[in-house]
């Protein structure tokens, strides 16, 4: 099974110039998606990690599916203004503009490992906002995994000191 068959690119969404990775298709395929979570479990079933993070909104449809299959503790980074209880939080800069990134600030303990999850790694910005969330709350990204990673964005440049994994390479 190629996953790339299940996924397409949409030019010039949302902006001018950006070949946006539309993962729809492969979610509208069951025996797809279900290979890819399992396959994405396969990847990080050696890593050291308590828990899942996920940022908004398309990282929340593959960490959740994770967090249930290998039974960890799952925390939303969301956009601002979504989260009802104390926060912290950090602005960086996509690939498609500048935007800000919170997380509850009871959501990790002191030393606790994370796995970042997501569907694309692009720039690299929104994972890097993330570690500095979990450093600002003294726990520790052990791993990072990605369905997708452009890697003519070179987001490994900006991530050289985590361990990246990826399912898909364009
Ligand atoms: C996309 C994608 C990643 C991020 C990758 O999210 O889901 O989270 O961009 O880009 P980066 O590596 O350059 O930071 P987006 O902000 O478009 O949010 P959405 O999932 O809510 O559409």
């Amino acid at each position: 099974m190629n996953f790339k068959d299940y996924i397409r690119d949409i030019p010039d969404f949302p902006k001018p110039g950006i070949i946006f990775k539309d993962i729809t298709p492969l979610l509208a395929t069951p025996k797809v998606f279900k290979e890819v979570i399992d396959t994405m479990a396969d990847k990080v079933k050696d890593s050291d990690f308590d828990t899942i993070i996920v940022p908004e909104a398309r990282g929340f449809l593959f960490g959740s599916a994770l967090a249930y299959k290998l039974g960890k503790k799952l925390v939303p980074v969301r956009k601002p203004g979504k989260l009802p209880y104390d926060i912290v939080e950090v602005s960086y800069s996509l690939e498609y503009g500048e935007t800000r990134i919170q997380m509850h600030k009871d959501a990790l303990s002191k030393g606790e490992k994370v796995l970042i999850v997501d569907d694309v790694l692009a720039t690299g910005g929104t994972i890097k906002a993330i570690e500095t969330l979990v450093k600002k709350l003294d726990a520790e990204v052990s791993g990072i995994l990605c369905l997708i990673e452009l890697s003519f964005l070179n987001p490994r440049e900006k991530l050289s000191n985590i361990k990246v994994d990826s399912i898909l390479i364009y």
